[in-house]
């Protein structure tokens, strides 16, 4: 590569001796950023064109990134995550750097939750960010988007005491009430499941907060904390309030569906957007025992990937939803 005049004169001025040629070499040479102790490294360097590339690649080389890390982190990380490796001491980036939702900051607890539980990095990773490295019910954070179809409610995050959804609907020909699209496919679902000879009906679905309370409550009495934790949410906790889910029984059943429609549930509930929120094998991330019964709407899009990819709606949400 022949260089610009410019650089060319910058090269002659302060008499460098250039090993490597390379545009970012060439780039450099031109800006006020320049470090003539960096130009090896700088010709190493892939350029791309980001904001204020010399000056973040000029503190990583000083934090002691190699070259070739610094490819790696303009290549993966996104520009906030990059802003904040600029923030932080050296760490040994590669492992994380095609991880697609890593939080830069959290690498610490990121490492020492998987030296605890022995498992993949990328599963630390999700695990870690959705806080199952501290107990249940402990840091609840207040939910900001209450009425996004993919609203994450779960045992660390409250919805308000105060909020209802503003487009509950009549599920029809019952009493129960959801917001108007989870209605409109639950019917479709149910619909879908007579053609296949099965008879689903809801039990249960809207939960104000209130409601959630005493029901809460009234199970605490009977059943004592450390039970009722794990199959009643606690108020603020429930899908229910989000007007999203719904109880579904077979018919004959009070409270539950057969083995066979729950079965069929689990292959065909996502043609509607649905999904069976409470796994058998996922306790340890719901915080919940196995609830065949109880239905989340999600969405087509994304019923269908979670179904796919074998994950509970927190993983989905912590890969899919949250941008970083
Ligand atoms: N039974 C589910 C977890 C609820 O109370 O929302
Ligand atoms: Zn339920």
């Amino acid at each position: 590569m022949s260089y610009s005049l410019k650089a060319q004169k910058v090269i002659k001025d302060n008499h460098l001796k250039i090993n490597n040629y390379s545009k970012t070499l060439d780039l450099y040479l031109t800006s006020d950023d320049f470090n003539a102790l960096l130009i090896d490294e700088y010709a190493k360097i892939n350029y791309v064109f980001k904001q204020d590339f010399f000056k973040k690649t000029n503190i990583l080389l000083e934090k002691n990134y190699t070259a070739e890390q610094i490819n790696y982190i303009f290549e993966y990380l996104s520009d906030s995550n990059i802003d904040k490796l600029l923030t932080i001491d050296y760490v040994d980036i590669l492992p994380f750097c095609q991880i697609p939702n890593l939080d830069v900051l959290k690498i610490p607890a990121y490492l020492d939750y998987q030296k605890k539980e022995n498992i993949a990095l990328k599963d630390a990773v999700t695990f870690v960010n959705l806080h199952l490295d501290t107990n249940f019910y402990e840091n609840v954070e207040t939910i900001k988007n209450p009425d996004d179809i993919l609203v994450l409610v779960n045992k660390y995050h409250a919805l308000d005491s105060n909020y209802v959804p503003n487009d509950l609907v009549y599920i029809s020909n019952t009493s129960y009430k959801m917001r108007k699209e989870a209605a409109i496919n639950l019917e479709s679902l149910i619909a879908r499941a007579s053609l296949d000879n099965r008879k689903l009906a809801p039990f249960s679905a809207y939960r104000s907060y209130e409601y959630q309370k005493n029901l809460y409550e009234n199970y605490l009495k009977k059943d004592g904390l450390e039970l009722v934790d794990s199959y009643s949410a606690r108020p603020g906790h429930s899908e229910h309030q989000t007007g999203l889910a719904c109880d579904i029984k077979s018919f004959g059943y009070i409270d539950n569906v057969s083995d066979s429609d729950y079965l069929w549930l689990l292959n065909n509930a996502y043609l509607d957007g649905f999904i069976i929120r409470y796994l058998k094998d996922k306790s340890y991330i719901t915080g919940y025992k196995e609830e065949p019964w109880h239905l989340r709407y999600v969405g087509k899009e994304a019923a269908k990937i979670i179904k796919e990819e074998n994950i509970t709606f927190d993983e989905y949400y912590d890969l899919y939803v949250i941008k970083r």
